[in-house]
């Protein structure tokens, strides 16, 4: 598969992945090398990576641990300490192994460590694959507010391997199904069909359905690195499912939600508002609600949390000037930006999804 050039970065698939990387090893000639892992991917992924580098590096090992709760200031500081304690300087190398938790904050760490030092991305969840480790979005969550402290820049390369996925759990992997439906929704109706279509989808056209996604990903953040327009797009779904996100989060006597788990509510959501605002048909927002209830469960939101999950809206990154703004769908494949919805019409949102 053609890697995939974005602005500062290249996305290497399969094989060719460890000829690139072998490559740059050779030619950075990096001071030291540290390697960014959860208890996870250690276990489960590092021998693999490791097997692939041809010369001897002394690659430092440094282990965090798993699951969202940890991606705070806290667990970059423990990173940025062993970094200084073990003498890395700004020659030095970071390489993120790991879901969209490790790839998120190890480019913070490594965008911040003596104000920057180069790192590469190597996804190992279909959700990392497919979104969190191309574009260049780093950060970590502030208390229960999800990447309110980052910086965006890009890594000096993405390494996207599906030998990966082999150990990866089954709601994990729909986790990242979710971002590839969004991608599909607001870009490329085609996509859209062909991931819908359930009973088609092979296990062996995994690998073609990863690259298309990162293609329309891709195209977006190239025009947009910065999110100042349609970079907007790939927040479909993510306004209400942050809150959503961002409330379960805090109240542990709930079901855990996965950040898939809770855009796929929140594009559901969202679909409702497109149908009501814009010009989205009710049987293309059926189409939608019908092809995430087929893949996610049903989540019975208590209706006293609804103003609560609301009030989390205030947070949304996209908000300016003290409006909340949505990304909204004009029909499946075309989005919207800067869409201004009622809290009225948010709530009827919520009871639309309770409906179904
Ligand atoms: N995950 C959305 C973005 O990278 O813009």
């Amino acid at each position: 598969m053609k890697p995939i050039v974005s602005k500062d970065s290249v996305v290497y698939f399969g094989q060719e992945c460890y000829t690139a990387l072998n490559s740059y090893l050779e030619k950075a000639n990096h001071s030291k090398i540290c390697i960014l892992v959860d208890s996870n991917t250690h276990e489960n992924c590092l021998s693999l990576f490791m097997s692939k580098i041809e010369n001897e590096y002394d690659i430092e090992v440094i282990e965090i641990e798993p699951g969202e709760i940890h991606k705070n200031i806290e667990t970059c500081s423990g990173i940025w300490n062993a970094l200084s304690e073990l003498g890395f300087d700004r020659k030095s190398l970071m390489i993120n192994l790991g879901g969209g938790v490790v790839t998120d904050l190890g480019g913070f760490v490594a965008c911040t460590f003596k104000r920057g030092i180069n790192y590469i991305n190597i996804p190992t969840t279909l959700l990392a694959m497919v979104d969190a480790s191309v574009g260049g979005k780093t950060g970590v969550d502030l208390g229960n507010l999800k990447n309110m402290v980052g910086i965006i820049s890009e890594s000096e390369m993405v390494l996207v391997d599906t030998e990966y996925l082999g150990t990866l759990p089954v709601n994990q992997m729909c986790s990242g199904f979710a971002e590839m439906l969004k991608h599909g929704l607001i870009q490329d109706v085609q996509y859209w069909e062909k991931l819908s279509d359930l009973s088609q989808l092979d296990f062996e056209d995994l690998d073609q359905m990863i690259y298309d996604s990162v293609v329309i990903k891709n195209k977006i953040v190239f025009e947009d690195p910065t999110e100042q327009n349609i970079r907007k797009y790939l927040n479909f779904g993510h306004t209400l499912g942050h809150a959503i996100e961002s409330f379960y989060l805090t109240h542990p006597e709930k079901p855990t939600l996965l950040h898939g788990e809770a855009i796929a509510i929140g594009m559901i959501m969202e679909g409702y508002l497109s149908s009501e605002l814009l010009s989205l048909t009710k049987n293309d927002r059926k189409d939608i609600s019908d092809v995430i209830l087929a893949t996610f469960p049903k989540i019975n939101i208590d209706k006293k949390d609804y103003q609560d999950i609301m009030n989390l809206l205030i947070h949304d990154k996209k908000n300016e000037n003290g409006n909340i703004y949505f990304v909204l769908l004009n029909t499946i494949g075309e989005a919207k930006y800067n869409c201004v919805v009622s809290d009225e019409l948010i709530l009827q949102s919520f009871e639309y999804y309770d409906s179904l």
